[in-house]
């Protein structure tokens, strides 16, 4: 004890730091869960939404608000890339008006519109993309994917779309 007592300066010292290091720890790692854990809670697989969310928002209307570091792209069956800023209606099993989030479908980038697990025991995602409805395992979504930031594919979405619009 007479060795603690000698030492209060450098134990506070540490606990504080401790405490600090906790706080910061536990904070992050809540902030990454709550929106998976909240699209767990609406019956949607976590997944849909990558693991490097900064922070999320819910407005009064049910308007998901979800924030990321920057654009990004993640893998399910096709790639996805998701802007800095994507937002949907948040409802039990689905997510309609999604803006900011879209596939690439034979080598074209669509926007999503909408995302519905109607029925979460059928194990079916329903993602619709304007010109096609597509029906994805909703294991595929279980597990929220880590989503890079590939400079080339980038490129290749600016070329894609241009490509696309001097075909209209
Ligand atoms: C999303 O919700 C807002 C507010 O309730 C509504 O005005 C809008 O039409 C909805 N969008 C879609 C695509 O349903």
């Amino acid at each position: 004890m007479a060795l603690f007592r000698s030492q209060n300066l450098s134990l506070w010292i540490s606990m504080i730091l401790f405490l600090g290091f906790c706080s910061c720890f536990c904070c992050n790692s809540k902030d990454d869960s709550s929106i998976h854990e909240l699209l767990r809670s609406m019956g949607l697989p976590a997944g849909l939404v990558p693991k490097q969310v900064k922070s999320y928002t819910v407005a009064e209307n049910g308007r998901l608000e979800v924030f990321l570091d920057g654009p990004c792209m993640a893998k399910y069956e096709n790639r996805v890339i998701f802007e800095s800023v994507f937002s949907a209606n948040l409802s039990y099993g689905s997510l309609i008006g999604v803006e900011g989030m879209s596939q690439e479908e034979l080598f074209l980038w669509l926007p999503v519109k909408d995302i519905i697990v109607n029925y979460p025991t059928s194990g079916v995602v329903l993602i619709d993309i304007g010109v096609a409805h597509k029906q994805l395992s909703l294991s595929l979504f279980e597990d929220p994917p880590d989503c890079s930031i590939p400079q080339a594919a980038f490129g290749n979405r600016l070329r894609n779309q241009r490509a696309f619009e001097s075909l209209r």
